[in-house]
Formats: structure tokens, C-alpha cells, sequence
């Protein structure tokens, strides 16, 4: 017996950056996506080595029209097949879609007054394509897809000028699309910025004034009152929207009980409730205040930014949630790399191929924590397993994959019987899409498989893998068929 309340929402998520692909059609401007790149040969505990990014590395990747060595320019192709990935998503009985809106696509370099009208098409039928399906749009503004043009001239989100563009932009997607979505997001995972800048905040180390971690949390404080205020403007536009802020939940345990891995593990996991903290109270925790003061970080306050950030306080929270994390003072302590981090190596659990460590326990733990500590309705907007799959006679079979959602969805039933408001579960690529982190294509979420390799070669062609029907099935049963 499992615990999903009636009306629980149930589908997966995407990124724009990651599945339309069609960099530069209709109007479109680049963002900071399409200038990454793929390398073969990763060394994932050199994650940092893999993202040198500098202005003129910038430039020169923009003047390259290339897409083989720029995945996210091409991702899965969603923007020409996107009806036929409802129609799938609708099969699996999905009631929720999370997607992004590419900035860029609304406004190619940020700045413009007015949007681009085929970008506000795009995405009015792609919304009103979900709501024709019975499917609830579940709407980021902000998912690592920043106008590059902004990152050049503003150094990104250093600057405060960003803050009236961006505004521009959440004015346009609450009038344009208000009418069919009613769930947002602001930013995703809005601490990544300490991780990779760059993506998420398109910040430039060599246009930093003065020096990169300035730069970040000065960036991370604009993006504060930009998420504030797009909460005050959904209030505006579109009354009956909810909107809530979305955080990489990474749940850090202490190596041992020595009590320097405890003090240890304690800052972590202070620091990472930082983010919601300013969103839920709309004030900085004390604690974050004292250690910014002690690093020599200026954050930069302004008369009326305190008002900003209470008056936009979020109505839910969102997180990812695909590993937890393990903290110790002990420099030998066997390291492991994660979700953009590289931490400290857990004996009891076991990891995927790229070395996250799966923890399902930990997702319920992450659950109490964030609901007893907030008391506002939760949702989990990412979770899944990136693996190698094959596609043998149009057939995968993915049981690890089942295994893992299944071990998921029972730390989340349980976590519902003790109390936790949880509203709603979207898996991480429901279709397969290009990595995040790595621009793979063959580190693979989905439960749908396209039929495209890591250089773009293949038919894209989509496939229903084993755990397809397997979701279907926990979807149909509100969560008792596991
Ligand atoms: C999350 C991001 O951190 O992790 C997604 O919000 C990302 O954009 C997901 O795709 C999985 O990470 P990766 O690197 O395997 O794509």
C-alpha cells in the first residue's frame, strides 16, 4: 500500500536548453547553452577542468555556426517533435509537464522591447498543446538559458541592469501564457550558481570586476530579488498561479561521528538551506550573513531590496533531488563525484556510472527535513538515473532504471504517511535529452529513447523503453503499482 493523495501530480521535466534544439530558427538568440561543448573522454572528477569558460572562448564559440561539437544546439529536436512527445507523455498518463522557456527565444539578446512573436507562438501552442492533453504546464522561467549577449555586455547577472530585462521577459511569459499555466518556477536550481556560474548566472570570470566569488554572490543577490519580484508580478497578472523557488536538495551526512565531520556536515547542510530560506522568510539566514561578512563578500543591498524579497516570498517548494552527499574533514576520505560537485565517497551506497550515489532513504530524510523546517507544500521537480541504454530491435531494458524510480516512490510514500505535503513528482527527462553537465546525449534519463548519439547522429526517432509501461502503470494506480 502506498500513500499518493488524490490529485497528486504525476509527469517529468525538461529543459528547454536541453531538448528543442533549433538554436537559431525563428528568431532565436544563443544563450549561454549553445556555447557549451561536448568532450569526449570526461574525467568526471574534474568537472571544474571541463568548463573553462572566458569572453573570447564565448565569441569564438558563437561565431561557430557548428552543432555536432554543441549539443544543446540541436538537443532531441523536441522543437519540431514536440506534439508527438505530448502525445507519448499523455500515453504514459503524465497530468503535469515541467518545461522551460528559453529566454532567447523570446528575446534573442535580451534587450529587445518587444518579444520575438515566433517564440511567443512556440510556446503558446506548446502550452495550450498540454492543456488540450489534460496535461497541467509546470512552467521555469529560468533554466540555464540566459541571452549570451547579456553574459558578454553585463558580465550576466552581475549586474544589475539584468534584473529590469529579465522582468521584461517574466511580464511577457505571465501575460502571454498566464491563461494556460498556472505553476512556476523562477530559477532553476538557484544555488547552482556557486557550482557553475557561468550556466547559470553567466558570469565570466575575466570580465569579473572584481573577482569571480564577488561576482557570483552578487549575481546570486539579483537573482534573489528577480525571483521575488516575478513571484509580486504573477500575483498581478495571473491571480490563481502558484509560484515557488527550486533548489538543488543535496542532504549531507557526516563521514563519522567525530564531531569535526558533524560541525563539518552541519555547515553544509546550512548552506543549502540558504536558498530557501530567502525564499520562503525573504530574508538572508543570520548565519550566511556572518560567513559572507567573514570571506569579504559585499552582497549589494539597496534601499527597498529588503521589501523585494519579503513581498515575493513563494507559495511551494521545488527541488531536485538525485543523490546525497557525504562531508568529512579528513583530506584521504575516497572522493566521489556528484551532481556538479565532487564530495566525499559514502560506503553504504552505491553510485550510477557517472558516480552519483543513490540514496533513496535520502530523498524521504530530505522530504521531512525541508516540510518540518518550511511547512509549505513540497514538490520534487527532478529525479532519475543517467545510464548507458541500448536500443536493441526497438526494445530497451531498463530495470535498474524501474529499480531506481521504484526505490524513490516508496521513501516518498512513506514520507506522505508521516505528514509531508507533497503535491506533485516530476522525473528528471522523460525523454531522453542532452546532459547538463556533460552535453551527452548517451547519459540517458528518459523513458522514451531517441535515437540520437552523443555527435547528433541518428534518426531521432523515439522508442517506449521497458520502464514506459512501468510508469504508466504507477501513474494509472496513483502511485499503488509500484
Ligand atoms: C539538474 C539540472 O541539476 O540535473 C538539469 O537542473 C540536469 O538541467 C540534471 O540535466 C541532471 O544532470 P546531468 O548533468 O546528468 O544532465
Amino acid at each position: 500500500m502506498t500513500h499518493f493523495p488524490e490529485g497528486f501530480l504525476w509527469g517529468g521535466a525538461l529543459a528547454a536548453n536541453q531538448v528543442e534544439g533549433a538554436w537559431d530558427v525563428d528568431g532565436k538568440g544563443p544563450s549561454v547553452a549553445d556555447v557549451a561543448t561536448y568532450k569526449p573522454d570526461l574525467d568526471l572528477t574534474e568537472y571544474s577542468a571541463h568548463h573553462v569558460v572566458s569572453a573570447e572562448l564565448v565569441r569564438a564559440a558563437l561565431s561557430d555556426k557548428d552543432t555536432t561539437w554543441y549539443p544543446k544546439r540541436r538537443g532531441n529536436d523536441f522543437y519540431h517533435r514536440w506534439r508527438e512527445d505530448l502525445d507519448l507523455f499523455a500515453e504514459m498518463g503524465f497530468n503535469t509537464l515541467r518545461v522551460s522557456v528559453a529566454w532567447s527565444r523570446l528575446f534573442p539578446t535580451g534587450e529587445e522591447v518587444e518579444p520575438n512573436p515566433a517564440g511567443v507562438r512556440f510556446y503558446a501552442d506548446l502550452f495550450r498543446g498540454m492543456r488540450d492533453r489534460g496535461i497541467e504546464p509546470l512552467v521555469t522561467l529560468s533554466h540555464y538559458e540566459m541571452p549570451a549577449a547579456l553574459s558578454l555586455k553585463y558580465n550576466g547577472w552581475e549586474d544589475r541592469t539584468v534584473l529590469g530585462h529579465f522582468e521584461r521577459f517574466a511580464r511577457v511569459c505571465f501575460l502571454e501564457f498566464g491563461a494556460d499555466v498556472k505553476l512556476w518556477l523562477t530559477f532553476n536550481e538557484i544555488d547552482s550558481i556557486t557550482r557553475h556560474p557561468f550556466t547559470s548566472g553567466g558570469i565570466l570570470p575575466d570580465l569579473s570586476r572584481d573577482g569571480e566569488q564577488q561576482a557570483i554572490y552578487r549575481a546570486l543577490h539579483h537573482q534573489f530579488l528577480a525571483s521575488a519580484q516575478a513571484v509580486k508580478l504573477a500575483r498581478e497578472l495571473v491571480p490563481d498561479a502558484k509560484v515557488g523557488c527550486m533548489l538543488t536538495k543535496i542532504t549531507t551526512y557526516p563521514r563519522t561521528c567525530r564531531p569535526d565531520d558533524v560541525l563539518a556536515t552541519l555547515e553544509k547542510n546550512l548552506e543549502n538551506y540558504f536558498y530557501t530560506d530567502v525564499h520562503v522568510h525573504g530574508t538572508y539566514p543570520p548565519m550566511m550573513i556572518k560567513k559572507l561578512q567573514g570571506a569579504g563578500i559585499v552582497v549589494p543591498w539597496r534601499d527597498g531590496d529588503e521589501e523585494i524579497l519579503k513581498d515575493g516570498t513563494v507559495d511551494f517548494i521545488s527541488f531536485s533531488y538525485y543523490m546525497s552527499m557525504t562531508e568529512s574533514v579528513d583530506p584521504d576520505a575516497e572522493r566521489t563525484p556528484g551532481n556538479t560537485i565532487l564530495g566525499v565517497k559514502n560506503p553504504y551506497l552505491k553510485s550510477s556510472e557517472w558516480g552519483w550515489q543513490i540514496d533513496p532513504v535520502g530523498l524521504q530524510t530530505s522530504l521531512i527535513e525541508l516540510y518540518d523546517r518550511y511547512g509549505l507544500p513540497l514538490m520534487i521537480v527532478e529525479n532519475g538515473l543517467g545510464t548507458k541504454d541500448e536500443l536493441v530491435d526497438g526494445k530497451v531494458h531498463d530495470p535498474y532504471r524501474i529499480a531506481y524510480f521504484k526505490a524513490h516512490l516508496e521513501q516518498m510514500s512513506e514520507a506522505i504517511a508521516k505528514g509531508v505535503d507533497l503535491v506533485g513528482y516530476t522525473s528528471w527527462g522523460p525523454i531522453d535529452l542532452i546532459s547538463a553537465s556533460t552535453s551527452q546525449m548517451t547519459k540517458r534519463y528518459g523513458f522514451i529513447y531517441v535515437d540520437a548519439d552523443d555527435v547528433g547522429r541518428g534518426t531521432y526517432d523515439r522508442y517506449r523503453k521497458d520502464s514506459f509501461g512501468w510508469y504508466q502503470r504507477v501513474i494509472a494506480s496513483n502511485g499503488v503499482e509500484l
